[in-house]
């Protein structure tokens, strides 16, 4: 055979990966193959493979005679709408995907090159884990690639896509990444599967009960996006990679934007004239945010806290806004962690933050407290208060207590605040703080119900409103909803070249 058609005929062969007959198997689990994900993600004829040939070194178990060019995993570099991005995809025909010795080397070497060459690293992960047949060295080159995750962290973005399998410790390298997607009813992750579970706790439980997009996307928040099928797995991670910049020294994509009217009037109309009346921030982000451009991020974990990417006038912003339709945007553990992780991604990747508030403050009870809100809603603090990105605030309606400090409030070192007319500033809210603090003068009057109601009134009228904080400027303004985009396309581009940063230390100790 003369030597180009040796070549053909090898790639013929690693295009194949473990052969018809397991691609066919792939299909009809509604799976695509990992070479027909990478077409999807990437633009077309973008894609360059490295490794093609490369084989495991086992000799163990018969494994000499199972031999499969490219060894489970598809790496290579290609551009997404034109900027580049390093790519593993992971091939379940080949073992089941299953990571060997070289398996592990192929995606190490493009982990190397995504870093020392400044851009995204995507994972598409669909594996049964460890390569049983090799031991240690397949646990050593999970480790090898958890190192490097963690050394590129706030370095390059990392996105893991976990569409399939991902068990035992396999879990921790998407867990070290920035952002995970999972594919509903065909993927799963967990540290022990049902069987382990059912061994050890007695619990009956199904891979998809247990480990599935739906669980991680609500109850655990492991996933930040949970995907009806692959095709919207593989859109999303195209459309989050849009809001990001290639590494942490670059900035994010500017998208062409020209300036009209940029009053929104339906801003005046969405906080309800009752302070305990419930409204969607959402809406309130629609109409701040370029039309159609927010993309929520763990939509459906923690919904009493929203955070999400959107653009300004075409340039990125990181939003993190109380939810007052959900437990009244109150704070708990898991609303500090999401905000809080959201932040410092942020932070990481030069992406400006806006901060809409409507908080009633920390979620009361046992619960909260012997989990440890006093750490987790540190960790929120903790990160808005170490980002150096500019950091913009808008107090729709609440602000009390230690829910305002953590907000972005000025103290924290937020760049530009303001406040609506509807704001409410306070200690706590008027009902509770007439009850302390006219406690003798309630207990003594005839009428309880109307002393308390009238000292109510008389803390509402000090407090339930932006202007004693203006008085000390620690709102810089009130502003009309309505010109609340308008402002905010101004302030962002008055901090654009902000200069600021953390005293030189070797990293900070946040309350994790
Ligand atoms: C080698 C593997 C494999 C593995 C699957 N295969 N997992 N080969 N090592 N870990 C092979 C199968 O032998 C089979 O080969 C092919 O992949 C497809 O597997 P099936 O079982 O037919 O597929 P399916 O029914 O879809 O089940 C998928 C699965 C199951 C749930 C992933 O294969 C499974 O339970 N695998 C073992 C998972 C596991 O215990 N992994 C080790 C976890 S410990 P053929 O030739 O028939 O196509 C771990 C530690 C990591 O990962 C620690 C890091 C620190």
């Amino acid at each position: 055979m003369d030597k180009i058609a040796l070549l053909e005929q090898k790639r013929k062969e690693a295009l194949l990966g473990g052969g018809a007959k397991r691609i066919e198997d792939q299909h009809k689990k509604g799976k695509l193959t990992a070479r027909e994900r990478l077409t999807l993600l990437l633009d077309e004829g973008s894609f360059e493979e490295i490794g093609m040939f490369v084989t495991h070194r086992n000799r163990d178990f018969g494994m000499e005679k199972e031999i499969y060019p490219g060894d489970g995993v598809v790496t290579g570099y290609g551009t997404i709408n034109s900027r580049l991005v390093y790519v593993f995809s992971q091939d379940f025909t080949v073992f089941g995907g299953s990571l060997s010795e070289t398996h592990a080397e192929k995606i190490c070497k493009i982990m190397d090159l995504a870093m020392e060459n400044g851009a995204p690293l995507i994972g598409l992960n669909d594996s049964g884990g460890a390569r049983i047949q090799e031991g240690v060295v397949s646990l050593g080159g999970y480790a090898d690639i958890f190192h490097r995750n963690v050394k590129s962290s706030g370095v390059i973005p990392q996105i893991s896509a976990i569409m399939g399998p991902c068990a035992g410790g396999a879990v921790y390298s998407p867990a070290i990444t920035d952002f995970i997607l999972m594919v509903e009813h065909t993927s799963y992750m967990f540290v022990t599967g049902p069987n382990v579970v059912k061994t050890v706790t007695h619990e009956n439980v199904s891979s998809e009960e247990l480990g599935g997009a739906h669980t991680h996307a609500s109850k655990s928040g492991v996933t930040h996006f949970a995907c009806a099928n692959e095709v919207e797995c593989i859109e999303n991670i195209k459309r989050l990679i849009s809001y990001m910049p290639q590494n942490c020294e670059d900035d994010a994509p500017v998208y062409p934007y020209e300036t009209g009217d940029e009053s929104r009037p339906k801003l005046n109309n969405i906080v309800p004239d009752n302070a305990n009346q419930p409204y969607d921030i959402k809406e309130i982000i629609e109409e701040l945010a370029d039309k159609d451009s927010f993309l929520e991020v763990h939509k459906d974990y923690a919904e009493n806290i929203v955070v999400g990417f959107a653009r300004l006038a075409g340039r990125s912003i990181g939003i993190v806004a109380n939810q007052p339709a959900m437990l009244a945007g109150v704070l708990d553990i898991s609303s500090s962690k999401k905000g809080a992780r959201f932040t410092r991604f942020c932070d990481a990747f030069n992406i400006p933050l806006l901060v809409l508030v409507d908080v009633p403050g920390f979620l009361p009870g046992t619960d909260q407290e012997w989990n440890g809100i006093i750490i987790n809603g540190a960790k929120l603090l903790y990160a808005l208060s170490e980002a150096t990105v500019p950091k913009v605030t808008v107090i729709t309606r609440k602000a009390y207590g230690g829910a305002y400090d953590v907000m972005n409030s000025k103290h924290i070192g937020a760049d530009m605040n303001y406040a609506w007319p509807s704001s409410e500033i306070a200690v706590m809210g008027a009902k509770g703080a007439a009850e302390i603090i006219f406690k003798k003068e309630i207990a003594a009057a005839e009428d309880h119900d109307g002393k308390w109601k009238e000292k109510e009134m008389e803390y509402l009228e000090k407090f339930a409103n932006p202007y004693g904080a203006a008085a000390r400027g620690f709102v810089d303004e009130v502003i009309m909803p309505q010109d609340t985009r308008s402002k905010l396309i101004r302030t962002f581009k008055m901090l654009e070249n902000k200069v600021a940063s953390m005293s030189k230390r070797k990293h900070g100790n946040i309350p994790l």
